[in-house]
C-alpha cells in the first residue's frame, strides 16, 4: 500500500491505477455497468456563443474585436456597471434591515408590483381589473422558460408555438424541453435587410387557430429589425382573427430608443386589443444586472367576468410549477432593480442610464454607416442604421465572419449578427477597414 502513489520506474501509473481499482473492487465489490457510457450520452455541441466567447479571450492578438456577446461595453470595451445600479447596491449594503432569507416563491412582491407597471403601463386595464399576475424569474430565460412550462401543461390544444426565423437560439432548446411543438415564421427579408412582413403575415394567418406565437416586443435578436406600429395593429388584426395567443419576450426594454414606454408599446397595444396573453421580462441588459438574473414572467387574461379568478388560478399553478423547478428567485438583483424602479429620484437616474447605453449604441450604427458608405464598401448599408437596439444582421455571410476572425481576430457569430455595443471609438474604423475588405475579396 505504502507506495500506491508512487510512480516508481518499475511501476507505471497505469499499473498502480489498475491495481488501485482492483483493491477497491475487492474491498467494494464488483461495480454495476455504467448506464450512461458514451453510447448512451452522445458528447453535446459547445454553444456557440459561449464558445464564441472562450475563442475570443484566448485570441492573444491586440487588435482583437468582440462583437459576439449581446452585453452592453462602453467606449473602452469594459462591462459597465450604470452610475444608479452603483447608488442603490450601496444603500442595500448599508441596509441593516437587509438579510439573507429567502424570497417568496413569487419572488419580492415591491419588483413584481414595479415589473408589472413599467411593461403593461401604470394605468394598464389589466392592472386595473386584476388579471395580470407576475412571479419573479431567473432573468429573461428563467421567464421564457416557465412560460413554456405552464402553456405546455396547461393549454389545452397543446399547440404549436410559432417562432420567428431567426429568432434567439435559446427559445428552440427552451420550448422544445418542455415538449411544445415548434414552428417558425418567416421574419427577415436578406433581400431588404429589413422585416419579411408579409411572409410573416402569411404564416400567421395559415397557421392552426389557437396557435400559440413567439413575438419580440422591441429590439428584435439577432436582426435588430421591429415591426412598425401600423405593422404591429396588422399582426394584431391578423392574430385576433385566427384566436392566437401571443408570448412576448422583452429583453431590451428602454435599451432599443432609450424609451422605456416606446419599447413596451407593442405588449400595451396588444393588451388593449384584449388579447389574453404573456411576457417574459428580462433586467439584464437594461439594468446591467446580466449575472444577477433577474426577470418577470406576466400572464394577462382576458377581460371577462371571470377573468380575476381565472388570473388567481393561473398564478397559483405558476407558483407550483416555480417551487418544483427554482424554490424562489433569487434575492440581490432583484433588490436592486425594484430600488430602482420604486424610487422616483432613481428612477430618473436609471433613465439618463438607458439613454446613455442606446445613444452609444446609435452613435456607433450611424458611425460605422458612415464610414462603410465613405469607403464605397459594395453593397448597401442602410439596415445598421434602420435596424435598432444592441444587434445588428449585417449581411456578411458564413464565408466572410469566417475570414473576419482568421485575418482580422474580429469574433461575431457566424449568421452575420454583431453586437453593437462592441463597437467603440477605438476600434471602429479597424472593424471598417476588416469589413471592406472582406467585402471586396468575396465580389
Ligand atoms: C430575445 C431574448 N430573450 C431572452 C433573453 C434572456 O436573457 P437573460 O436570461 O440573460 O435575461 C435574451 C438574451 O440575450 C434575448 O435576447
Amino acid at each position: 500500500m505504502a507506495n500506491l502513489h508512487s510512480n516508481s520506474s518499475a511501476s507505471p501509473s497505469s499499473t498502480a491505477r489498475d491495481r488501485l481499482s482492483s483493491i477497491s473492487s475487492h474491498i467494494m465489490g464488483p461495480s454495476n455497468p455504467s448506464v450512461f457510457t458514451t453510447s448512451t450520452v452522445a458528447a453535446a455541441p459547445e454553444d456557440p456563443l459561449f464558445g464564441l466567447m472562450k475563442a475570443y479571450r484566448e485570441d492573444p492578438s491586440d487588435k482583437k474585436v468582440d462583437l459576439g456577446i449581446g452585453a452592453y461595453r462602453d467606449n473602452n470595451a469594459k462591462p459597465w456597471v450604470l452610475p444608479v445600479v452603483k447608488k442603490a447596491d450601496d444603500a442595500i449594503h448599508n441596509d441593516p434591515t437587509v438579510n439573507h432569507e429567502y424570497l417568496s416563491i413569487g419572488g419580492l412582491p415591491d419588483l413584481t408590483a414595479a415589473a408589472q407597471k413599467l411593461i403593461v403601463g401604470a394605468d394598464s386595464p389589466a392592472i386595473k381589473e386584476k388579471r395580470i399576475c407576475t412571479l419573479q424569474t431567473i432573468s429573461g430565460t428563467g421567464a421564457v422558460h416557465l412560460g413554456g412550462l405552464f402553456l405546455a401543461k396547461f393549454h389545452p390544444q397543446k399547440p404549436t408555438i410559432y417562432l420567428s426565423n431567426p429568432t434567439w437560439a435559446n427559445h428552440h432548446q427552451i420550448f422544445s424541453n418542455v415538449g411544445l411543438n415548434i414552428a417558425t415564421y418567416p421574419y427577415f427579408s436578406t433581400k431588404t435587410k429589413g422585416l419579411d412582413f408579409d411572409g410573416m403575415m402569411q404564416s400567421i394567418k395559415n397557421a392552426p387557430n389557437g396557435s400559440v406565437i413567439l413575438l419580440h416586443a422591441c429590439a428584435h435578436n439577432p436582426t435588430g429589425v421591429d415591426p412598425t406600429q401600423d405593422q404591429w395593429r396588422e399582426i394584431a388584426a391578423a392574430m385576433r382573427e385566427r384566436s392566437h395567443f401571443p408570448f412576448f419576450d422583452t429583453a431590451y426594454q428602454g435599451f432599443a430608443s432609450g424609451d422605456l414606454n416606446k419599447d413596451a408599446w407593442s405588449i400595451r397595444y396588444f393588451i388593449e386589443q384584449g388579447f389574453e396573453l404573456c411576457v417574459a421580462q428580462s433586467f439584464a441588459k437594461n439594468f446591467g444586472l446580466y449575472g444577477e438574473r433577474t426577470g418577470a414572467f406576466h400572464f394577462v387574461s382576458a377581460p371577462g367576468a371571470d377573468a380575476s379568478t381565472a388570473n388567481a388560478h393561473v398564478a397559483s399553478q405558476l407558483a407550483i410549477l416555480q417551487r418544483s423547478e427554482i424554490s424562489n428567485p433569487p434575492a440581490y438583483g432583484a433588490r436592486i432593480a425594484s430600488r430602482i424602479l420604486n424610487d422616483p429620484v432613481l428612477f430618473k437616474e436609471w433613465e439618463d442610464d438607458l439613454r446613455t447605453m442606446s445613444g452609444r449604441i446609435l452613435e456607433m450604427r450611424a458611425g460605422l454607416r458612415e464610414r462603410l458608405e465613405k469607403k464605397g464598401t459594395p453593397g448597401n448599408w442602410d439596415h445598421i442604421t434602420s435596424q435598432i437596439g444592441m444587434f445588428s444582421f449585417t449581411g456578411l455571410s458564413e464565408a466572410q465572419v469566417k475570414t473576419l476572425r482568421s485575418k482580422w481576430h474580429v469574433y461575431m457569430t457566424k449568421n452575420g449578427r454583431i453586437s453593437m455595443a462592441g463597437l467603440n471609438t477605438n476600434n471602429i474604423d479597424y472593424f471598417a477597414e476588416a469589413v471592406d475588405s472582406v467585402v471586396r475579396e468575396s465580389l
